[in-house]
């Protein structure tokens, strides 16, 4: 039988947990801006914003919501929402952020995979963005899942790091733009040991291992329409939500960019599907 890799899923959901702590700290560095989301002066980044439908009045899931920032955001925006994510700590979390900024939110712990048999409904729209995809050895099953929650006429929009800025080494700071990793799926994960938060590279985690996946933009698009769904649009950009390389500059508001001098691969990508009425 085909490894469900419950194990390699187990480490990372740990390294998720020790995160959250990092990630979720207001009283240090404060690398997701929880200080500003509270004020009511932090939004999602320019490109959701160009591309999303108004959500206001919909019942919306946005699955591995993190510890639920984006999540309140949407809900700001006047959807009825509810977050989805494996770590406790980041669960709880976001139902402290939710009581904190007074904002109406739901949010439910498990597994992406189990999330049909513990969330008894179904939704106007499904989010999902940034830093997710790669955490899950199934593609094909997580787009039957997308599929399963939208209602017929629903709308999902997936906004994500793109496969081919993945496959660029991520630590050099010479001016050389170096292919390290693969760009197709295999169905043994890579292996990282990342010492500290991404959100704050001065803290140690106390838990490094991690184990991705890739996800080639094709297999990602066929999965979804193999789920019933009908693609809208696939967009790729020149920038993305976080210093992926160390070269990289500032581009819109939040979002990075390759410097003038080296070439323009996609850095992200986003697509809109939706489910037949
Ligand atoms: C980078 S975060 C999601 C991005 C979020 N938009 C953000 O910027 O904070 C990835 C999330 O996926 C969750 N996750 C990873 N694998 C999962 C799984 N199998 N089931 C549910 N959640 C999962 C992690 O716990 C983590 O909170």
């Amino acid at each position: 039988m085909a490894s469900d890799y419950s194990k390699e899923k187990d480490l990372n959901r740990r390294y998720w947990d020790a995160l959250v702590a990092v990630n979720a700290d207001t009283d240090g560095y404060d690398g997701y801006d929880i200080k500003a989301f509270l004020q009511g002066e932090r939004d999602l980044h320019p490109i959701e914003l160009s591309e999303l439908d108004d959500v206001a009045g919909l019942s919306l899931l946005h699955l591995q919501c993190h510890f639920g920032m984006d999540t309140l955001m949407l809900a700001r925006r006047g959807a009825t929402v509810t977050g989805f994510d494996y770590s406790a700590a980041a669960i709880e979390k976001a139902r402290w952020l939710a009581g904190k900024a007074g904002i109406d939110a739901r949010f439910i712990q498990g597994d992406l995979y189990q999330a049909p048999a513990l969330i008894d409904a179904t939704f106007d729209a499904v989010f999902v963005s940034w830093g997710a995809l790669n955490w899950l050895p199934d593609i094909q099953g997580w787009a039957r899942v997308v599929s399963h929650f939208l209602k017929p006429g629903g709308w999902f929009y997936l906004a994500e790091a793109h496969p081919v800025m993945n496959t660029i080494e991520d630590e050099n700071t010479d001016d050389t733009v170096r292919v390290r990793y693969p760009y197709f799926h295999k169905p043994d994960p890579i292996r990282f040991d990342t010492p500290t938060a991404y959100s704050d590279n001065r803290t140690t985690l106390a838990v490094t291992e991690t184990h991705e996946w890739i996800h080639p933009v094709g297999e990602v698009v066929t999965s979804l329409i193999d789920a019933g769904l009908r693609l809208e649009f696939l967009h790729e950009h020149q920038e993305i939500t976080w210093r992926a390389m160390p070269y990289l500059v500032p581009g819109q508001p939040r979002q990075y960019r390759m410097p003038d001098d080296r070439p323009n691969i996609p850095l992200s990508y986003s697509l809109k599907a939706v489910k037949p009425a």
